[in-house]
């Protein structure tokens, strides 16, 4: 026992000494509740032109991402959506990486028509998990945002044919459109795509760091949003999500772009989280991401070091085995929370 209190105050004497490596930092830092919330912002702001997308982000739904308003009384089939990402020829690796897009479609039955909703990013996964490095900044360039995407059809063969398309839900068309008021806000104020999950060990009970934010997320954000309004699921398959996990040890806050790339930073903090992510610019195809993901993850066992990037700040992870890996895991659809 006492010997376990000596080591727990060591590791805060250490923890300690490592804030204060990084110069004066604000009190809150010390009490960090883990894991670290996404940061909500007032409203989105638009992507820096810098940023230009190879495909264009939604381009079937309204342009001002207006959602239709259904007849109160109608009711509205939900369908959970899931494909592989790489529905092009990937040969073994497709296999081996079991990486899906998941989203949402609706059915009026009233009007019969139905409508997919989705989020993803505005320039591709790469962006958002590998920033660039401009000659003309002293910072790493992120085109990181993510955001939804509603519009009409359901395109059954996409789904259907090597992922789901299943009905696992139903609610009244006065459902939808508060569940459409919430989306607005949601995607008003949840800006950027965050790929990793980070988490102490692949056990049973890990300490999470991070929580991704992505396709999936989103997909159990509007499920939850319509259980807490009564809405109740149920589906005969296993619902598993792919998820891209980092495992290391306590996080320990670095900084944001002013103080690690301003006048006042400490070079050599600035200098290695460049080195980190140079051999990783942002690849333009999937396969070249496939690519980097292994190339980060030779480095990271090397040096047992990821910097990561979540809320705009970085974040300095002690890496430890398996370091990475990407699984494809039940997260079971969520149960009616009744209201008080
Ligand atoms: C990633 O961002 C760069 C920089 O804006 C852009 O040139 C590239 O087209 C983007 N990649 C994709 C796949 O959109
Ligand atoms: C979400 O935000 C994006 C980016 O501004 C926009 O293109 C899209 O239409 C919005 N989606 C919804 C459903 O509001
Ligand atoms: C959605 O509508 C299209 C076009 O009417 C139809 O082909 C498709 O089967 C419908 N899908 C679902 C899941 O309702
Ligand atoms: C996708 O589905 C098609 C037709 O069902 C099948 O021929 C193909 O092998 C599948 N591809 C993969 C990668 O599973
Ligand atoms: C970085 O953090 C400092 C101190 O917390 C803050 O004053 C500054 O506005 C932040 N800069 C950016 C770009 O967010
Ligand atoms: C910069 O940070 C490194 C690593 O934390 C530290 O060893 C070094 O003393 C710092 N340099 C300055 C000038 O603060
Ligand atoms: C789905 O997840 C469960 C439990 O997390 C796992 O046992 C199963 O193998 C997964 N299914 C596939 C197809 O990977």
């Amino acid at each position: 026992m006492k010997r376990l209190h000596l080591i727990l105050i060591w590791t805060v004497c250490l923890a300690e000494w490592s804030l204060q490596a990084f110069g004066d930092l604000d009190t809150t830092r010390r009490q960090q509740k883990w894991p670290v919330p996404y940061r909500r912002f007032d409203h989105r702001p638009k992507a820096d032109p810098y940023c230009q997308a190879v495909y264009q982000f939604c381009p079937t739904g309204s342009p001002d991402g207006s959602i239709p308003v259904m007849k109160d009384a109608d009711f509205i089939e939900v369908f959970r959506l899931q494909a592989p990402v790489w529905e092009f020829k990937y040969g073994g690796l497709l296999g081996r990486f079991h990486i899906m897009h998941d989203a949402i479609g609706f059915r009026s039955t009233l009007s019969g028509r139905n409508y997919t909703m989705e989020w993803y990013e505005l320039f591709q996964l790469g962006n958002c998990t590998f920033p660039h490095l401009r000659a003309e900044a002293e910072a790493p360039f992120w085109c990181n945002q993510g955001a939804a995407c509603f519009f009409e059809e359901i395109d059954d063969q996409h789904w259907k044919q090597n992922g789901t398309l299943e009905k696992v839900s139903e609610m009244t068309g006065a459902q939808f459109n508060e569940m459409a008021k919430w989306i607005r806000e949601d995607n008003e104020t949840g800006i950027y795509y965050e790929t990793w999950t980070v988490q102490t060990d692949p056990g049973p009970n890990p300490a999470v760091w991070f929580d991704s934010y992505d396709c999936s997320q989103f997909v159990h954000r509007t499920y939850r949003k319509l259980a807490d309004m009564g809405v109740s699921f149920t589906s005969q398959l296993q619902t598993n999500y792919t998820r891209i996990f980092l495992y290391s040890g306590e996080p320990s806050f670095v900084g944001n772009d002013t103080t690690i790339f301003g006048a006042a930073g400490n070079k050599t903090v600035a200098s290695d989280i460049k080195r980190f992510y140079q051999p990783f610019r942002p690849p333009q195809s999937t396969k070249d991401f496939l690519i980097s993901l292994l190339e980060i993850y030779e480095r990271v066992v090397l040096e047992k070091s990821f910097y990561l990037y979540y809320n705009y700040e970085y974040w300095h992870l002690p890496m430890k085995p398996p370091y990475i890996r990407i699984t494809y895991e039940e997260i079971p659809l969520p149960h009616i929370h009744k209201k008080p």
